[in-house]
């Protein structure tokens, strides 16, 4: 392995594993293919924007001649699949893009890999796979998957497609399913970005429901380092479950967050709930604590961080806060915060 394709790699946590790759080791070319969709942000690749070892290609993965076009002209011998739609509410909104680009999408990459005869596909999937988890449960890797969201169904469809290609064609595939990232670049619509501008705006931060549902909140650097690890180390043909272990409540990590940028709990407004809201994501690690993977961040660390990085960093959350996110915001928030 040493040209690896980072598709998605201008988003959130593609740009961090490309930062991470070329931090850690000297041999490596990288090379992003990203449509550069609304999520998708090339500030989040300045730091590395002159590093011979890193070329960046516009580009949709459901489209195969480009994607072939990209291998060939890098040979390529790993593609690390991030590429997707990623939004719950979105999904809610308006699925048609999330199953564009994640069933479709994953197939071309998957036929380009088997054609090219590549060394690996690894896919990045997620926690919410596996549905809402009863408490006292937590997901082990060979569970069934029980998606509820378009988002999560999405995500879901493109793991069985990539276990399809391994068992039918023998396509070397690895695949980690990540609990919530946050950190640095991540686009203001998810929680953490979204409240922490808020709050510094003094804006009302809209909690859904009763605020008690739980995630893993994980720093995006643990998981850049887990994914690295299933590269070298991970067996070909299997799943990793990457989380910290350890549940936050929503409820919880708005009062960090808050604490974290010196502004009062009484920006909180319980707002109408999501359709069809996980309640509990609980991912058991025990796979990947075993191939000797472990994380730098409790999820206190990683959310007081990751919040410290916006109140830091106005320069890149201000241009991201443009008209077309307000416009969201006002489809998504308008009527809830106004009632
Ligand atoms: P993101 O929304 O920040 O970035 C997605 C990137 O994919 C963007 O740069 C976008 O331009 C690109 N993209 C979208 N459609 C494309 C297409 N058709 N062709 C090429 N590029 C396209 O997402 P993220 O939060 O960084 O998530 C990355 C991956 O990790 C996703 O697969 C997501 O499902 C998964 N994941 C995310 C989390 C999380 O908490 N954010 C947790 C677990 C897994
Ligand atoms: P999010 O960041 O959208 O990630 P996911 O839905 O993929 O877990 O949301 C994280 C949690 O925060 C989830 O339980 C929904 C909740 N949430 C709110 O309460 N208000 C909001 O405005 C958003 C975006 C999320």
């Amino acid at each position: 392995m040493k040209n690896l394709m980072v598709t998605g790699g201008a988003g959130f946590i593609g740009a961090n594993f490309v930062h991470h790759m070329l931090g850690k080791y000297d041999g490596y070319r990288v090379v992003v293919f990203d449509k550069l969709t609304y999520a998708g942000n090339l500030d989040n690749l300045l730091p590395v924007k002159d590093d011979p070892r890193y070329a960046f290609i516009q580009g949709d993965i459901c489209d195969a001649e480009a994607v072939d076009a990209a291998i060939e002209a890098h040979d390529i011998d790993t593609i690390v699949n991030f590429a997707a739609e990623t939004h719950v509410d979105r999904s809610i909104l308006d699925p048609d893009a999330f199953v564009q680009t994640s069933v479709y999408g994953t197939y071309v990459l998957l036929e380009a890999a088997k054609k090219h005869g590549l060394e690996r596909y690894h896919q990045i999937s997620t926690d919410e796979v596996y549905g809402d988890i009863p408490e006292g449960y937590s997901s082990v890797e060979s569970d069934a998957l029980r998606p509820r969201s378009p988002y999560a169904a999405s995500k879901a469809s493109a793991d069985l497609m990539v276990q399809a290609y391994h068992i039918t064609y023998g396509l070397p595939i690895t695949i980690t399913r990540g609990s919530n990232n946050i950190g640095p670049y991540q686009y203001p619509e998810k929680v953490v970005p979204l409240f922490t501008t808020n709050a510094m705006d003094d804006k009302p931060l809209p909690l859904y429901g009763d605020g008690r549902q739980k995630r893993e909140y994980q720093y995006v650097g643990d998981h850049c380092s887990a994914i690295d690890l299933v590269l070298h180390k991970g067996v070909i043909g299997d799943v990793y479950n990457i989380g910290t272990g350890v549940e936050v409540e929503n409820i919880d990590m708005v009062k960090i967050l808050l604490d974290t940028v010196d502004k009062p709990h009484d920006l909180i407004r319980h707002v109408t709930d999501r359709a069809g809201h996980d309640r509990r994501y609980s991912l058991n690690i025990g796979k990947i604590l075993a191939l000797g993977w472990e994380p730098d961040h409790t999820p206190e660390e990683a959310i007081a961080k990751s919040v410290a990085w916006y109140r830091d960093n106005e320069w890149w959350w201000r241009k991201v806060r443009n008209e077309d996110f307000e416009s969201y915001y006002q489809v998504q928030y308008g009527k809830r915060l106004a009632s």
